[in-house]
């Protein structure tokens, strides 16, 4: 078994992204930046999003941080988004999901301009990435097929089994397993015999959000398998949503948790505001 290490992989993507930040700044004459929006104080969103600001920190990206209050209103909310949408200088909009109960989350995703959505959350970028036309492409999918890639184990005419199926991992990282070629099942909580469906899978990536879900009797020895879930347990420390010692040493590879999908996940962030970056300066 071999440990897919999510923080070193991600730290030289970062350390890469750190150089070409310094060439377009020289290019351009500005660096890309990044508006994350926060509305209340859930403490998990609160610890993502200053990973966010600090990772632009570290490449050298400018960031605007927009703290609202849980009371926001949506009117108040879609302002501001109007607002840093017609701001020259952000190249990249992101809203912290999930919002409070009274904002349509939906109403919020669309109102983000499609070239600034460094989620790949809008409408206009989920359609552009199933039709197979360039978009912008979730972070969190697009740093799970980055860490299978960096196993060196061939995804073509291999089984894959996705286990979850929401709009921000599951469905997204099942397309892009489709795109390298892999046979793709998307597994959920209806799914019959479950473990059986995923003894099938070559690759196996867990995107529940259930601590420690995935049993041994439900990984096919040798399989790669990709963990996407972060849960916070009565100890106060972190689980995937496998059960890694379990199920580490039957696979050829694993990522760990935490250290394994959530940092690639800021990085390819990082990225694809860099690349909202570019496409706007050649627009101009
Ligand atoms: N909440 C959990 N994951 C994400 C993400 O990737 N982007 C945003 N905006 N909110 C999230």
């Amino acid at each position: 078994m071999e440990l897919i290490d999510g923080k070193a992989l991600s730290a030289s993507v970062k350390l890469q992204l750190k150089e070409r930040v310094a060439a377009l700044e020289t290019e351009y004459g500005r660096k890309p930046c990044l508006a994350v929006i926060i509305v209340g104080e859930n403490p998990a969103s609160q610890s993502y999003v200053r990973g966010k600001i600090k990772a632009c920190a570290f490449v050298g990206m400018d960031s605007r941080l927009i703290e609202l209050p849980e009371s926001v209103s949506q009117e108040d909310l879609l302002a501001k988004i109007a607002e840093l949408n017609a701001d020259d200088a952000v190249d990249g909009l992101l809203v912290q999901l999930p919002l409070p109960k009274h904002i349509d989350e939906d109403a919020v995703i669309d109102a983000i301009s499609v070239e600034k959505d460094v989620d790949g959350f809008h409408p206009g970028n989920v359609a552009a990435l199933w039709l197979g036309k360039p978009c912008m492409v979730p972070c969190t999918p697009k740093g799970v097929m980055m860490m299978i890639e960096s196993t060196g184990v061939p995804v073509a005419g291999k089984k894959a089994v996705v286990i979850g199926r929401s709009n921000i991992v599951g469905k997204p990282v099942a397309k892009l397993l489709l795109d390298a070629n892999a046979t793709v099942t998307i597994a959920h909580s209806r799914t019959a015999d479950l473990p059986a469906v995923c003894r099938e899978a070559d690759i196996l990536v867990v995107a529940i959000g259930r601590p420690k879900f995935v049993a041994a009797d439900m990984v096919k020895p040798g399989a790669v398998v990709i963990d996407v879930g972060i849960n916070r347990q009565a100890d106060g420390t972190l689980c995937g949503d496998v059960d890694f010692d379990a199920v580490a040493p039957l696979t050829s590879h694993i990522t760990p948790v935490p250290g394994g999908v959530g940092p690639m996940t800021i990085t390819v962030l990082m990225s694809n505001t860099v690349d909202c970056f570019i496409r706007r300066m050649n627009k101009q």
